[in-house]
């Protein structure tokens, strides 16, 4: 009798540690489907939710937009965006304690930033309820938020009045994106810049008062993903943001930035995107381009002078070339119309004058070429149509001679053409005519 005893003991507490763990979970996982639940039915059992339903499906880690970790039912993620969603957050959402991540966008909440409830969230890391429609002013005690918060995305709401300082103070804050609101006055600039770990910073389209772009974000050095578009900024683009070396997104467009571009941009080798357009920007572009890396540069509608950097050449991830409305001279480098990526050039309303490069078209997927109000001569060669993607020639207004390119009719994507105010001869291709009759 005492054998078995002794022999079966520990199997009987092994099977009891199980059986209570698996108690354990059950309860818990029950516990976080009934919260879910009671979160739909304080939502007004809209239909996008419904499949939340035990009847349905007996898991709630099934139902739509709810994620669980580790298969023992705890709820650790709600990604519940473009469902349409109305009224604001209910409560009982974060009465799912191991909730990390909160998806929000996208849906039709309204009201006042819901402070209360998501104070709750003691574990939220991330929190998104960009795209709806909040309003009113964002509390001065928004810091009690879960600490551990690393991504806090508040972008294209109605919020209003001023950012209050409170929201920098987040320390693991990595994201903090606030753009396309009606915030006003100064945003905590010197809070936002203690955020040491911070990447990704937008405060793009909102009604800041007229101020310079703070200094003191060059101590954010680990940001990637920069923008401060139509936020009223005036004087020059700071010198001491040189340290922004893993910068790969930096626009500061639509506002009132003077001074000239600084060497440090074009040396950003990590820079994809590059947008500093509808600004008082004067000045000659820096010679040396080591910013290999830029997708899409974007600096019309300034006053700059010069000529294109030779070193432009160097840029083969270049896609998007946007030049237009400034007071740019000279020739458009040879090697422009060797990079491998490049499809859209705009440099219109400009002094540029020499030749187009020889081979532009050639060696790329060329969609749009607009180069009119400039003083650029020589032929339109048959390299344009090479690769048959343009869909737009604005040539207007130059010194163009010669007769026009006799493979035209290659381009068949064409849809606008204009080349009026020039020496140029020939004629259209028949089906060029057809297309643009007069
Ligand atoms: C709901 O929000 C979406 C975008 O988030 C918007 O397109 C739609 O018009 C909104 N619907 C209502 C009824 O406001
Ligand atoms: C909001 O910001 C977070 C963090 O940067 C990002 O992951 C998320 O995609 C953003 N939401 C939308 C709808 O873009
Ligand atoms: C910025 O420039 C625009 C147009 O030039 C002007 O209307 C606006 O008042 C200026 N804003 C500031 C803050 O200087
Ligand atoms: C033609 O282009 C030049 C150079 O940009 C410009 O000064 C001139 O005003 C333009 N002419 C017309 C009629 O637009
Ligand atoms: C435009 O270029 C042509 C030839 O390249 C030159 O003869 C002419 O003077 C230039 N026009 C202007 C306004 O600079």
């Amino acid at each position: 009798m005492a054998r078995p005893n002794t022999c079966y003991l520990p199997v009987i507490i092994v099977l009891f540690l199980l059986l209570g763990c698996k108690c354990r979970s059950d309860h818990s996982a029950a516990g976080d489907g009934e919260k879910l639940l009671a979160a739909k039915h304080d939502w007004g059992n809209p239909r996008q939710l419904v499949s939340w339903d035990p009847v349905a499906a007996a898991d709630h880690c099934s139902w739509k937009g709810v994620v669980c970790a580790g298969g023992v039912g705890v709820v650790t993620e709600l990604s519940l965006q473009g469902l349409s969603l109305t009224g604001s957050v209910p409560a009982s959402v974060c009465e799912l304690k191991n909730l990390h991540r909160l998806d929000l966008s996208y849906n039709n909440l309204t009201g006042a930033f819901p402070a209360a409830t998501l104070y709750a969230c003691a574990q939220l890391r991330f929190l998104d309820i960009s795209f709806n429609s909040f309003t009113g002013v964002l509390p001065d005690h928004v810091d009690a938020l879960s600490p551990v918060m690393e991504h806090l995305n508040l972008s294209s709401n109605s919020f209003g009045g001023v950012v209050p300082a409170a929201v920098a103070r987040l320390p693991a804050l990595k994201s903090l994106l606030l753009d396309n609101n009606r915030f006003t006055g100064a945003y905590p600039a010197a809070e936002i810049s203690e955020l040491s770990d911070l990447e990704v910073l937008t405060l793009a389209f909102n009604a800041f008062s007229p101020a310079p772009a703070p200094p003191e974000f060059a101590k954010l050095t680990k940001l990637t993903y920069l923008w401060m578009e139509k936020i009223n900024l005036i004087g020059e683009i700071p010198e001491a943001y040189a340290s922004l070396t893993e910068l790969t997104v930096l626009a500061m467009s639509s506002n009132n930035l003077t001074g000239s571009i600084p060497a440090w941009v074009w040396h950003l080798r990590k820079l994809e995107f590059l947008y500093l357009y509808a600004n008082a920007l004067s000045g000659e572009l820096t010679r040396d381009v080591t910013a290999v890396n830029l997708v899409e540069l974007d600096v019309s509608t300034n006053q700059l002078t010069g000529e294109i950097p030779e070193a432009f050449g160097k840029l083969r991830n270049l896609e998007v070339m946007f030049l237009y409305e400034n007071h740019f001279t000279g020739a458009i480098p040879a090697g422009i119309g060797l990079l491998p990526r490049l499809a859209d050039i705009r440099i219109f309303i400009n002094w540029f004058s020499g030749e187009l490069p020889a081979e532009l078209g050639k060696h790329s997927p060329l969609r749009e070429l607009q180069v009119a109000n400039n003083n650029l001569s020589g032929p339109l060669r048959e390299t344009l149509c090479a690769n048959r993607k343009l869909t737009v020639i604005a040539a207007f207004n130059n010194s163009f001679s010669g007769s026009l390119p006799a493979n035209l009719g290659n381009c068949i994507l064409l849809d606008y053409l204009a080349l009026d105010d020039n020496q140029l001869s020939g004629t259209l291709p028949a089906d060029i005519k057809q297309a643009f009759p007069s």
